[in-house]
């Protein structure tokens, strides 16, 4: 039986500010988000010292509520973990340096994680919550605004899943944009609003996804990579071809301002045409990540794919991935909304197999902005 320990996990690598409390690296005890969606929405992305600056704000607030949340005190946890890349640097020093901290002061063990393994554990955490085991060894598909890997996961040891640490493999990645990244752009291309993905999903619903033909990217070498840049590009022509939708984007346009509006809101804003061009957007994206991934987890004999990160709220991805690899007899698994965007909860999980093996850090930790986890 492995040691009890709650560990206190802190997340600041882009634009959510996150701690949260993980019991033996599978009961969330508390899990804390504060977005600041709203505040780079008018930047169309993430501006970097807006969101140091905000990190900074939040970081104590955040922290406290989490442990609050828990019914603890930093006296309670028996070690604290941080997020030390990849992500913007300047977000990343303000999470690592108030870990540094309070291990210091607290004189508990501190632990570095890679964001990337925090998403693949979030997946992990989410289906023992539910009861349900993933078989290893699995793909796992991290796919957000900034991130599209696809990385072969292997348990290193026998044990049970959260206490066991994983081995990873990278199997393909994107050349050029993220997923997420592309449905931002488009979004923004056609004033649809920041981020781009939510809404893009629920007026995809009232298109037709064969309507327009984008060409698959065609690449060569690996043919495990991904490539989102030729189809926003795709997009884009199109739009020059078709001068006659610049009214009704000026007219979204006008009516967004600096708001956010929902997707029925933006419904009857938006012509067959638009509702065409982003249906044949997203089943184009849907269809590369799926068929891509699944080839490379029946290449590598997995048992289980792992679907995690921001997109992975997509209600098509995962229609596709449940029906495509039921089919192929794969078993798919996804983290709930919660879990698929960043969050703390996830860098707490990840954690717990690196404090049973005893891998710490200390003063010396560093943030860093590329970060690799294979
Ligand atoms: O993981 P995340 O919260 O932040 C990082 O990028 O690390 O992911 C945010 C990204 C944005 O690009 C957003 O447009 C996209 O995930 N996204 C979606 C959906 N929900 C969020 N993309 C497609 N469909 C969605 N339902
Ligand atoms: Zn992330």
């Amino acid at each position: 039986m492995a040691r009890d320990a709650s560990i206190l996990g802190i997340e600041s690598s882009c634009d959510e500010t996150a701690a949260a409390v993980v019991r033996n690296g599978r009961t969330i005890l508390s899990s804390v988000v504060a977005s600041q969606i709203d505040l780079h929405r008018k930047y169309g992305g993430v501006v970097p010292e807006l969101a140091s600056r905000e990190h900074l704000r939040k970081i104590v607030p955040v922290v406290r509520e989490a442990l609050a949340g828990a019914g603890m005190a930093l006296a309670d946890v028996d070690a604290v973990a941080v997020t030390n890349g990849p992500g913007l640097i300047g977000a990343l020093l303000v999470g690592v340096t108030y870990a540094k901290a309070l291990s210091q002061a607290g004189a508990k063990p501190l632990i570095a994680v890679n964001h990337l393994e925090g998403h693949v554990r979030a997946v992990i955490l989410e289906a023992l919550g539910e009861g349900r085991e993933p078989e290893l060894p699995a793909v796992c598909l991290i796919v957000s605004g900034g991130h599209t890997v696809l990385y072969s996961v292997r348990a290193a040891a026998e044990g049970a899943t959260e206490a066991v640490p994983f081995q990873y493999a990278r199997l393909g990645q994107t050349r050029d944009d993220a997923a997420g990244e592309a449905y931002d752009k488009v979004a923004k291309m056609l004033a649809l609003g920041y981020p781009g993905g939510p809404v893009i999903d629920q007026l995809a619903l009232h298109g037709d996804p064969a309507a327009i033909r984008f060409g698959e990217p065609k690449m060569k070498g690996n043919p495990y990579d991904f490539s989102f840049s030729g189809i926003k590009t795709a997009v884009l022509y199109h739009l020059r071809k078709h001068p006659e939708l610049e009214p009704e984007i000026r007219r979204r346009r006008d009516a967004l301002g600096e708001k956010r509006l929902r997707a029925q809101e933006l419904l009857p804003l938006c012509g067959r045409h638009t509702l065409n061009l982003v249906a044949s957007f997203q089943r184009a994206v849907v269809s590369d990540l799926v068929s891509r991934t699944l080839a490379s987890a029946e290449q590598w004999a997995s048992r289980s794919v792992l679907v995690s990160g921001g997109v992975a709220a997509n209600r098509e991805l995962r229609e596709t991935f449940e029906s495509e690899s039921a089919r192929r007899g794969i078993k798919v698994f996804f983290p709930s909304r919660a879990l698929s965007t960043d969050n703390a909860a996830m860098i707490a999980a990840a954690a717990y197999p690196r404090l049973l093996a005893g891998e710490l850090t200390g003063e010396e930790l560093n943030a860093e902005a590329v970060l690799p986890l294979a």
